[in-house]
């Protein structure tokens, strides 16, 4: 959602804030701004570009903020764009995040006499910092004063045209970080802002406020400054560019072998798997009595089949929950003897966040399944596993959703070992497991004829996604996909809920997109195809290869993929689906990597 970026050094902070606001796009945006110090402010709606071309071609300044913004208080114009000001205008201020109680000190500095020019909560905190700083001696203070009066969550970064060469940067709940380059210092809010300059960073925590001047930085807390671990991001600048293909979300797919090759990497025995970062907690998850998953949106359907993954193989009762339901739920079971896994792939998901804090509030021992390193859900949880997928620009989640799959495998391969899955069947998932990659190349070679399908169901207006047990969450996921990128209607349901009401819409048009691979529930979602059928509607069945010609009979196209072991299934089924939204947008001419609406990283509630 919005973004920061802002710079101070030697070089001309024009181009670098420019592109760090691109590097920025994938999160979802409505409108962007930047202020250079002792220069001015542009801003624009719509696109980076559209700022881009408006700007001077002159402009030039050492130190300057930017920003992409998500609207929430206030619809997206010029006026509500960041940065904002002050009414003297002696600051320059980009926010993330909500002041919650934005509304109450607007009606005091109304009353003082403030002339407001936006409709943000933003703009409250401009102007309250500005009122500080006409009576403070620095910039860190009067931001430390503005703050004290604040209630919600920010991540902020503020210049001052008084202090030229200085920013100053402060977070409480909104993501934050510093990277040290040569002729200067970056402050952004996602990595990839930061990534083509320098690969050297500082993780800013809540309640901590970093000064940064072009000779130095100095990060100090509620107690006093700080010393910081300097860290390396991992990711390379390739990963976070398009290197040739036609979108983001066709390169991700297209890096699914690799991806499940990463997450595996160094973590499988002949029988079990070892996971690093879960070693210290082992003891306690494996006395738990429950596992509780929760998550937002394509993580939420990975802890559907984690959820399975760990009764099935562990013998552990789990549940998934809605991370947006379950941080406002009461905790009933004792917190002792439960487990919480937080899904997600950016690590940044509001409702996921605060789900995991509420969980530890309550005394429950908090795992992350996270694929960004460093992020606030990483540093929130107590333990946890990393995906190791790489970044993930596409606003549709594809290879990290399939990471997320591979890494409840290896959770519940882990605990079951040392439960009660024997040794024979802990082999026969590693031998599997070994083998996804090579399978997971073939699912993508479906491509060409994935192709020619979404181009006979093109003009198809709604879909549903069926299957049973292990597809289930598979089916939602991909209805998820396809609504998502193509804007086709589309619902999944469990296979045998279809005649409890959807199948009151089954018509010539309406398409099923049924998941039929050979498994233990296959004859009963053939029976589903067969009731489909019998009404008249169109059908795309995906099965496993071998089991074609069984289907060519009911369904106007099928698709198979390799056949492995049933739990793992979902690995390759789910590729597909995700091949098959893509080439339904592309055949719209739909913009798939930032869908309408849309943002990558949710974080606001
Ligand atoms: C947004 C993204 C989805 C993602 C969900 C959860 O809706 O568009 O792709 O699945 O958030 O995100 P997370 O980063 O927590 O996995």
């Amino acid at each position: 959602m919005c973004g920061i970026v802002g710079y101070t050094g030697s070089k001309n902070a024009v181009p670098i804030l420019i592109s760090g606001l691109k590097a920025l796009e994938y999160r979802g945006y409505d409108s962007a701004g930047i202020h250079i110090v002792n220069v001015g402010t542009i801003k624009r709606t719509g696109k980076v570009a559209e700022l881009e071309k408006s700007l001077p071609a002159a402009i030039d300044g050492t130190t300057g903020v930017g920003h992409t913004r998500w609207a929430t208080h206030g619809p997206p114009t010029e006026a509500n764009a960041h940065p904002h000001a002050d009414s003297a205008r002696i600051i320059a201020l980009v926010h993330n995040g909500i002041i919650e109680n934005y509304a109450e000190l607007k009606a005091a500095l109304v009353q003082e006499g403030i002339v407001f020019a936006s409709e943000t909560d933003t703009e409250v905190l401009a102007q309250l910092i500005g009122k500080e700083f006409s009576i403070k001696k620095d910039l860190e203070s009067a931001v430390r004063a503005a703050l004290s009066k604040v209630r919600g969550t920010y991540g902020i970064l503020v210049a001052a045209e008084r202090e030229p060469g200085k920013l100053v940067a402060a977070k409480l709940g909104s993501p934050l970080m510093l990277g040290i380059a040569e002729d200067g210092y970056h402050v952004a809010s996602d990595a990839s802002a930061i990534l083509p300059y320098t690969r050297t960073v500082i993780y800013l925590e809540d309640g901590e406020m970093a000064t940064v001047t072009k000779e130095g930085y100095r990060i100090e807390a509620d107690a006093g400054p700080v010393q910081k671990k300097i860290e390396e991001l991992e990711w390379g600048v390739e990963e976070i560019q398009k290197m040739g293909y036609e979108h983001f979300m066709l390169k991700e797919i297209l890096e699914i072998p690799e991806v499940i090759t990463n997450t595996l990497r160094g973590r499988l025995l002949s029988d079990s798997a070892i996971l690093g970062g879960l070693r210290d907690v082992l003891p306690r998850i494996l006395k738990a009595k429950r596992i509780i998953i929760t998550g937002c949106g394509s993580a939420y359907y990975s802890g559907l089949i984690g959820e399975m993954l760990i009764e099935e193989f562990a013998g552990i009762p789990a549940e998934v929950e809605l991370a947006s339901e379950l941080r406002y739920r009461r905790f009933t079971m004792n917190p002792k003897e439960a487990v919480l896994i937080a899904v997600s792939q950016s690590g940044e998901t509001l409702d996921t966040l605060e789900a995991v804090k509420e969980a530890k509030k309550h005394g429950m021992l908090t795992l992350g399944i996270v694929n960004v390193v460093g992020s606030s859900i990483a540093r929130a949880t107590d333990a946890g596993v990393y995906n190791h997928a790489g970044p993930e620009i596409g606003v549709a989640s594809t290879k990290a959703f399939i990471s997320q799959l591979a890494v409840f495998v290896l959770i519940a391969l882990l605990l079951g070992r040392n439960r009660e899955l024997s040794k024979i069947e802990g082999e026969r998932l590693v031998t599997e497991l070994r083998q996804l990659p090579e399978l997971a190349r073939s699912a993508l070679s479906l491509r060409p004829q994935i192709e020619s399908i979404a181009a006979t169901f093109r003009s198809t207006r709604d879909a549903y996604f069926l299957g049973r047990k292990w597809h289930c969450p598979i089916a939602y996921e991909g209805a998820l996909k396809l609504k998502e990128i193509s804007y086709v209607h589309a619902e999944g349901y469990g296979a045998g809920e279809m005649k409890h009401g959807p199948i009151a819409l089954i018509d010539p048009d309406f398409l099923s997109v049924i998941l039929a691979p050979r498994d233990s529930v296959y004859e009963k979602t053939k029976s589903n195809m067969q009731e489909i059928r019998a009404r008249g509607g169109r059908l795309l069945a995906l099965t496993t290869q071998g089991n074609e010609s069984d289907l060519f009979s009911l369904a106007d196209a099928v698709l198979s993929v390799p056949l492995t072991h049933e739990a793992l299934q979902p690995l390759l089924t789910a590729i597909p689906l995700q091949l098959f939204a893509y080439e339904m947008a592309r055949l719209r001419a739909l913009p798939i990597d930032q869908p309408r609406n849309l943002a990558k990283s949710v974080t606001v509630e």
